[in-house]
């Protein structure tokens, strides 16, 4: 049986773990052979004392240090500080790979130039401060993607060129982030993380457009002595056609070695994903395996690694890289207007990432990439694609183009202006929103359900056509109208991670029987509807009782009678509501029906569809013609007041 990728996984990091610490026997040998290749040329007393015999055998005695310039806790070295002793020559990291417990490595004030240290091998550094040196030159934009525990990053006062990058973004732990007085140029990468206490670029001229939403809260001279820069907290104003951007965000997925960066983030999202308690803090265990360890090409002792990533291919492909258009009406651009475009995350989760990216030319797309998308090989993705891009409803967010390679998967498509149905329910007080109303809520959920009727029917030879349906795959145009995203992916995801992954995946019938049916989009759309009308996350529900059952929000609805639903189930941010309540009572139990766990007994797409089209806005109204309902909507129910029959 082949092993599940989540032990691949461990076993790689386990392996790398042996092999570092096998490579060099104790901190001082490490230490001394680092020495060797430094060259010390003013301070002729640097270092003197490393290694010379007698209680200095040893760097440390407790977290007493021995030696100048380190740093030692529980006998162990976790710091170098070998600041103002006019150090250059060669920067040995390899042998510092020998040094298990570093943490923090400051090399400031010294004389080193040429490009930066591999430090990216030192995969637990928290802080690495090498400002006022002499390095110079571009910084490979995945530089920093395998040292996610980062939080001080100090290259001040170099002559460090290019983009800044954009790896920085990914150090989710960033505290400081000092660049003065290098000669970066570009935009400013999208910094989200509100963790950022530091930040310092100023002097780079070259810098320019817009300082990104989180950095507008430090002190303007973070930003001194760059004219092209503008928005808060600079008092010059951005002009308003220019979209903030950066570019190279969406490097991650081309122009790197794909696999490492891959694993390398896969086991922090892994381990996020699959709440893990294992701390990745945790000094002993913490150290991230290094990106040149993970690559098979780096030259590090890796008898048998390098088959399971495949070939590794890097920046050779970028140029040559592809996109497919999957219709004939939009507008063509290629992978390189993409690359150049201003590009903001708009989130991450355990299947993908998306980055919104603005073209120069005008357009705004959204680009999704997928990781866990190799479940077919090329023709047949083609195939599949072009079949989704030949869909066509008002209800479906249009795929534009995709771009293939063989370890992921970017999928383009139109950028939809006011976001996610999930921000719009549970984030909308962040962003700024009202909270929807009951009419917005009625018509988004019409329109899912038009969506999905037309999805049936184009895609009948899937089980599952929609496959992922939940609230942050619903996409909201400026009127409301949803538009159904990520559809129709389950033959192209890989099945192991698909049950990990995938709302199908998450439903009665696949728990229960290990299967997904024609109705396990009703029972995903049924918990939609729950979730829209009770305001309430899914997620939240998702545990086992204590009779070892699962509950999901569905079984927490049932749990309540319904003449409480009005109180404790509906959403209180949809307003006065005391005209509709019958209406709304109506839907839920359409919900409830959808959610049925039975799916022999739950309806099947057609009746919950329609029998979603006869709720109407507002209770015992017929002749109210809702400006959301159509004609049909009215016409259809017209004289029906029986009530509907949910027992089965
Ligand atoms: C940023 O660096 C410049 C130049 O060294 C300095 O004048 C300024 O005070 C610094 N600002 C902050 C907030 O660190």
């Amino acid at each position: 049986m082949a092993l599940p990728w989540t032990t691949l996984i461990i076993l790689i990091v386990i392996s790398s773990e042996i092999i570092v610490s096998c490579s060099a026997s104790t901190d001082a040998d490490a230490l001394l052979k680092f020495k060797s290749s430094l060259e010390i040329s003013s301070n002729k007393d640097a270092l003197v004392n490393w290694g010379s015999g007698g209680s200095s055998s040893s760097p440390c005695s407790g977290d007493k240090a021995n030696w100048v310039g380190i740093l030692c806790e529980k006998g162990n070295v976790w710091g170098l500080k070998l600041e103002n002793m006019g150090l250059k020559g060669n920067i040995d990291i390899e042998s510092l790979e020998g040094v298990p417990h570093l943490r923090s490595l400051s090399l400031m004030n010294n004389e080193f130039e040429g490009s930066l240290p591999d430090v990216k091998r030192l995969g637990a550094l928290k802080s690495l401060y090498l400002s006022r040196n002499h390095f110079s030159g571009n910084i490979p934009g995945d530089f920093f993607s395998s040292m996610l525990s980062l939080k001080k990053v100090h290259l001040a006062y170099n002559q460090l060129e290019g983009q800044i990058p954009w790896s920085l973004v990914e150090l989710h732990r960033l505290l400081e982030l000092r660049l003065e007085g290098n000669k970066f140029s570009g935009q400013i990468p999208n910094f989200q993380q509100k963790t950022i206490k530091s930040f310092n670029v100023s002097n780079n001229d070259q810098l320019h457009g817009q300082i990104p939403q989180i950095l507008s809260r430090l002190d303007p001279s973070s930003f001194s002595g760059i004219e092209g820069l503008c928005g808060a907290p600079l008092k010059k104003p951005c002009n308003a056609a220019k979209v903030p951007s950066i570019g190279s965000i969406i490097m991650v997925s081309i122009a790197v070695t794909l696999a490492l960066l891959a694993i390398g983030a896969g086991i922090v999202i892994l381990s996020r994903c699959n709440q893990s308690s294992s701390n990745e803090e945790d000094p002993a265990n913490g150290k991230s395996p290094s990106a040149s360890e993970l690559d098979p090409g780096a030259g590090v002792k890796s008898p048998d690694r390098g088959s399971s990533n495949g070939s590794v291919t890097g920046k050779r492909s970028a140029d040559s890289a592809k996109l497919s258009f999957v219709r004939e009406d939009s507008e063509r651009f290629d992978l390189s207007d993409l690359l150049k475009a201003s590009a903001e995350i708009l989130g991450s989760g355990c299947f993908g990432s998306s980055y919104k990216a603005a073209l120069t030319n005008g357009p705004v797309m959204v680009v999704k990439r997928f990781k866990q998308m190799n479940n077919v090989g090329r023709e047949e993705f083609q195939e599949h694609m072009r079949r989704i891009g030949r869909l066509k409803h008002t209800n479906l967010l249009p795929l534009v183009a995709y771009y293939y390679k063989k370890e992921e998967k970017l999928l383009i498509t139109d950028y939809v202006e006011k976001g996610s149905l999930a921000v719009q329910l549970h984030g909308h007080k962040a962003v700024g929103q009202p909270a929807l109303d009951w009419p917005a809520r009625l018509k988004i959920i019409k329109g899912v359900g038009k969506g999905l009727r037309y999805l049936y029917s184009e895609l009948p030879s899937l089980i599952t056509p929609h496959g992922h349906l939940k609230s942050s795959n619903v996409l909201l145009k400026a009127n409301y109208e949803p538009l159904l995203s990520d559809y129709g992916l389950i033959p192209v995801v890989n099945q192991e991670h698909a049950h990990e992954l995938m709302v199908a995946y998450k439903s009665p019938e696949y728990s229960q029987q290990s299967r997904i049916t024609k109705k396990t989009d009703v029972w995903s759309f049924g918990l939609l509807i729950l979730e829209i009308l009770s305001g309430q996350f899914p997620a939240n529900f998702l545990h086992q009782n204590k009779s070892g059952e699962e509950e999901d929000l569905a079984s927490w609805v049932k749990s309540i009678p319904e003449k409480e639903w009005n109180t404790r189930v509906f959403d209180k941010e949809m307003g006065p509501t005391k005209s509709s309540e019958g209406e709304m009572m109506k839907l839920l139990r359409i919900a409830m029906a959808c959610c049925e766990s039975d799916f022999e007994k739950r309806l099947d797409l057609r009746e919950a569809v329609e029998k979603i089209e006869e709720v109407k806005e507002k209770d015992g109204d017929e002749d109210f013609y809702s400006s959301y309902a159509s004609e049909a909507d009215i016409r259809s129910s017209r004289g029906l007041s029986d009530e509907l029959n949910f027992t089965m």
